[in-house]
């Protein structure tokens, strides 16, 4: 069956969309009925997809051409907003992550998915990745013994141009509305969201206890090198150190601690490590999961109602002070412009220290963070 599809935000990550919609049309599996943007369509989607209606206002889309579903990748803040105009309309809804700035706004938005009984993904595709579900699977069959902890360590790069390229970007609030673009809340986010899944953990009552060091290397109002410890109600502790500032990045990864085996889930890559033995997966997109679901009923991969513990980490961040600005004396600097970045010497091991010890950077005694 071929399902209609609009997709609002077709640059920045809606780009990703644009070219597994255009594969999934030439499978014959969806047809894209329209596109919504502020911003006229770039050279490539238009000789893609510039025979498509096009529209800057998603609800007037909706009402013309009535598609079965729409993603909404657009910025954080106009989540609640668009997703209302989706779900009003009758189509399901393929939400991008996080699916909102505030728990109010993803509460808004669960309850109206479940109010009209449409189906609503989140856009955590780590949670589609075939790793994923085989570390779950041999954790909830108690092959890795009890879980000790899982510690999950990332060390990423951004430059001035990641925080100039949108009006949105590094920022808490916007003229008044949540935005939540901090490193754990956005850039990490699958970070937090993974960890939670893989100990069964999704639901807003399932943290029992959180605490969050958050700090940041920039003139911005969110962190951007951040420590979480959460206690999830199964007495799990999960800790994610995370950075945007460090001189050597690599790819993030999540440490399952076990009493009798570790593993390690390189969440990007679909690798799992158990106990030093690589194994390679594949991976089905929120897309594809979702078509599954219209389909056959097969269950979502991240369902809204999924994101609640989630959430409840993106709230209890959004009502932290603002994060700490690290003293100049352990930073350094690196080109100017665009290209500028900083460092924090060093941090590449803090995170990962944090994720092998479930300690905090203070715990850890990181002079940076002290
Ligand atoms: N899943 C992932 O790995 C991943 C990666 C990056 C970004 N994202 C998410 O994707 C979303 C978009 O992020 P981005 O960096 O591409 O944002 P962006 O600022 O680049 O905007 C994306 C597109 O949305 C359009 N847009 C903005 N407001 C709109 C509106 N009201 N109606 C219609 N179109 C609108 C913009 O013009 C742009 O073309 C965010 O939720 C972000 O967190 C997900």
């Amino acid at each position: 069956m071929t399902r209609t599809v609009v997709l609002a935000g077709a640059s920045g990550y809606g780009a990703t969309y644009v070219r597994e919609i255009a594969e999934l049309e030439g499978q014959g599996r969806v047809r894209l009925v329209g596109l919504c943007d502020l911003q006229p369509l770039d050279t490539d989607t238009y000789k893609q997809f510039g025979d498509r209606p096009f529209d800057t206002r998603l609800d007037r889309l909706m009402a013309e051409t009535r598609p079965d579903l729409a993603i909404v990748a657009t910025p954080i803040h106009t989540h609640l907003p668009l997703s209302r105009q989706v779900l009003n309309a009758g189509s399901h809804l393929l939400l991008e992550k996080p699916p909102a700035p505030s728990a109010a706004e993803w509460r808004e938005i669960l309850t109206l998915a479940r109010h009209k009984s449409l189906s609503c993904q989140v856009g955590f595709q780590s949670l589609g990745s075939g790793a994923y579900t085989r570390l779950a699977e041999l954790m909830a069959a108690g092959e890795l013994g009890e879980i000790r902890g899982i510690g999950c360590y990332g060390a990423w790069s951004r430059d001035a141009a990641y925080y100039q390229r949108a009006t949105w970007a590094g920022r808490r609030e916007l003229n008044g509305v949540p935005v939540a673009d901090g490193a754990l809340t956005n850039p990490f986010a699958h970070a937090v969201a993974t960890a939670l899944a893989l100990d069964g953990s999704t639901g807003w009552d399932d943290i029992v206890g959180l605490e969050a060091e958050l700090l940041r290397v920039r003139d911005i109002q969110v962190d951007d090198t951040s420590c979480l410890r959460l206690r999830t109600g199964r007495n799990t502790v999960i800790t994610i150190a995370v950075t945007l500032a460090a001189e050597t990045p690599s790819e993030p990864v999540i440490v399952v601690h076990g009493t009798q085996r570790r593993a390690e889930l390189h969440y990007t890559r679909d690798l799992l490590v158990l106990d030093g033995q690589p194994e390679h997966h594949g991976r089905t997109s929120p897309l594809e999961n979702l078509l599954a679901n219209l389909g056959d009923g097969v269950p979502l991969q991240c369902d809204i109602a999924a994101c609640g513990a989630f959430t409840r980490v993106l709230e209890h961040i959004n009502a932290t002070p603002t994060p700490r600005l690290i003293s100049e004396r352990w930073l350094t600097h690196d080109g100017g412009g665009p290209g500028a970045k900083t460092h924090i010497p060093g941090v590449e091991q803090a995170v990962r220290a944090s994720a092998e010890q479930l300690s905090t950077f203070t715990e850890l005694a990181e002079p940076w963070a002290v």
